[in-house]
């Protein structure tokens, strides 16, 4: 009997049909909060607004170190194969919907409270914006590593890491502190 792998495409579809069953599941709540409509309903979309935010930047801290280790392995070596199935699930069962969910609730937050009034928020959507295009180029990277033709060396991806951590690290300056009007 051969043992089933974590690779194997089965353990794949089951954590396909898990990730879509947990945002189901949050979209179920979403909707519930929106239909209960508790008092404190802006504090509870905060709430799933920051869940989203943490799945989302997990995922872009971690896709570019996966890209670095990838430019070194050999082109189909099983090395090589195994980060594939890792962006690949990565990029499909976290980030994507984390990213949707982040923007849902972010404009969501922005519309509610301070009708998208404010410098600070105007900046922060600014960054918002160029993050997801960070996020596209990973997901245009994950489909070239696919079909081994990555363009770019290990230093590239090394430097493509700091890009998500600088952006974060000035959407939550600018969230939390709010320096300008
Ligand atoms: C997708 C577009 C986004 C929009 C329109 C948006 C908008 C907002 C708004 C209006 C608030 C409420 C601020 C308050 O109550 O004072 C908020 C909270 C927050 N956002 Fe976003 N956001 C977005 C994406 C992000 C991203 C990408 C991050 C982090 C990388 C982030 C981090 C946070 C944090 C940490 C809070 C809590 C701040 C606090 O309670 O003091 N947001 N967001």
């Amino acid at each position: 009997m051969t043992m089933e792998k974590q690779t194997d495409n089965a353990p794949g579809q089951r954590a396909g049909r898990r990730a879509y069953f947990m945002i189901l599941a949050f979209a179920a709540l979403a909707i519930a909060l929106f239909a209960w409509h508790p008092v404190d309903l802006y504090l509870w979309i905060k709430a799933l607004h920051i869940i989203a935010v943490i799945s989302w930047m997990a995922g872009m801290l971690y896709m570019p170190r996966l890209f670095v280790y990838h430019t070194d392995a050999e082109p189909g070596s099983r090395q090589s194969e195994t980060f594939k199935v890792m962006e690949k699930r990565l990029l499909r069962y976290i980030m994507t919907p984390a990213m949707i969910l982040t923007w849902i609730f972010g404009l969501y937050l922005a519309w509610s409270v301070y009708d998208f009034h404010g410098g600070w928020l105007h900046a922060k959507i600014g960054l918002v914006v160029l993050l997801s295009a960070v996020h596209g180029l990973f997901s245009r990277a994950v489909r070239n590593f696919a079909r081994d033709e990555n363009k770019h060396s290990a230093r590239y991806w090394r430097m493509m890491n700091e890009a998500p951590t600088l952006l974060m690290i000035a959407i939550v300056i600018l969230v939390v502190v709010k320096p300008f009007a």
